[in-house]
C-alpha cells in the first residue's frame, strides 16, 4: 500500500469529472490536445482521448466514413456556439441541444460529435445512424473507453436532449460499468458511494472502482499494489480505479 495525500482543488480535475450546469467546469488552462483524425487538423481532443477514438473508430472499420463534427470547445467557443444557436433556433432548442457556457464536457477536451460522412452536415445534431461503421463504432465504444453521454431514457437526469452522436470518454472501466447498470454519468457517482465495484475488464484484467470522499481541504488515499487511477468526480470527491497487478 501506498498513501497519497489529496487536496480539495484537485477533485475538480481528471477524466471522470461530471460536467453539468450543477457541477461547472473549474477554469483553467486547456489539456494537451491533439487531432484524432488527420483529415479535420482544427478538431481537437485531450491527447489520450485521441488516440483511443481514433483506435476505435479503426476498428469499427469507419475510417472514411465517420466524421469529428465537434471536439475539444474553449468558453469563448461555447459561448458563441450557444449565442448563434439560440438566435437562430431559439431558447427551447439551444437549451436541449447546447451545454450552457462553462459547462460543457466539450470545454474538457474528454468529449466528441461524431458524424456520418456526407454532403452537407449538422454541426449541432449530426447524423449518427445505428448501421454501417456509425453502429459498429457505438456497440465497440464502451470497450475503448467511451460512452454515449445523452440517451432519450436520461433525459430528466442530464436535462439534454438524446444525442446519438455525442460520446465521452471515460475509461474503459467505467464504461463498462456505466453501460452494464444502465447509469448516466450524473449517477455514477452515487453509485460507487454505495460501495466498491469489481469487474473482470474484455482483456481479463480485474479492476475495483471506489469513491473516496474529501471533505476537508485534503483527504489521504491508500493506494494498492499495482496500477491506479485517481480522478475527481467535480463533487468534492475522488474516484479511484486500481487494477490488479499482473501475475
Ligand atoms: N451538446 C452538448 C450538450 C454540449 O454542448 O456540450
Ligand atoms: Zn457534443
Amino acid at each position: 500500500m501506498r498513501t497519497v495525500t489529496l487536496q480539495r482543488e484537485q477533485a475538480a480535475r481528471g477524466p471522470l469529472i461530471l460536467v453539468n450546469p450543477a457541477h461547472p467546469l473549474l477554469p483553467g488552462p486547456a489539456p494537451e490536445l491533439t487531432a484524432p483524425d488527420s483529415r479535420f487538423p482544427g478538431i481537437l481532443l485531450e491527447r489520450r482521448t485521441a488516440g483511443l477514438l481514433a483506435a476505435c473508430v479503426r476498428a469499427a472499420g469507419g475510417g472514411r466514413d465517420i466524421v469529428p463534427v465537434s471536439g475539444w470547445r474553449s468558453q469563448a467557443e461555447q459561448q458563441a456556439i450557444w449565442d448563434d444557436t439560440w438566435a437562430s433556433q431559439g431558447e427551447g432548442f439551444t437549451r436541449r441541444y447546447v451545454a450552457l457556457p462553462g459547462c460543457s464536457e466539450h470545454q474538457t477536451g474528454l468529449a466528441i460529435d461524431l458524424g456520418k460522412r456526407a454532403e452537407r452536415m449538422d454541426f449541432i445534431r449530426p447524423d449518427f445512424p445505428d448501421e454501417g461503421p456509425c453502429g459498429a463504432f457505438r456497440r465497440l465504444a464502451a470497450r475503448y473507453g467511451f460512452i454515449l453521454r445523452y440517451r432519450r431514457e436520461k433525459e430528466a437526469v442530464t436535462g439534454i436532449g438524446e444525442e446519438p452522436w455525442h460520446f465521452r470518454y471515460v475509461g474503459a472501466p467505467h464504461a463498462a460499468l456505466i453501460e452494464e447498470h444502465g447509469l448516466c454519468l450524473e449517477e455514477y457517482g452515487d453509485f460507487l458511494r454505495a460501495g466498491p465495484q469489481r469487474r473482470v475488464l474484455s482483456n481479463g484484467r480485474r479492476v475495483e472502482v471506489s469513491w473516496l470522499a474529501c471533505p476537508g481541504e485534503s483527504v489521504e488515499a491508500e493506494l494498492p499494489e499495482g496500477i491506479c487511477q485517481l480522478s475527481g468526480d467535480n463533487g468534492g470527491g475522488f474516484i479511484l480505479t486500481a487494477w490488479e497487478a499482473p501475475v
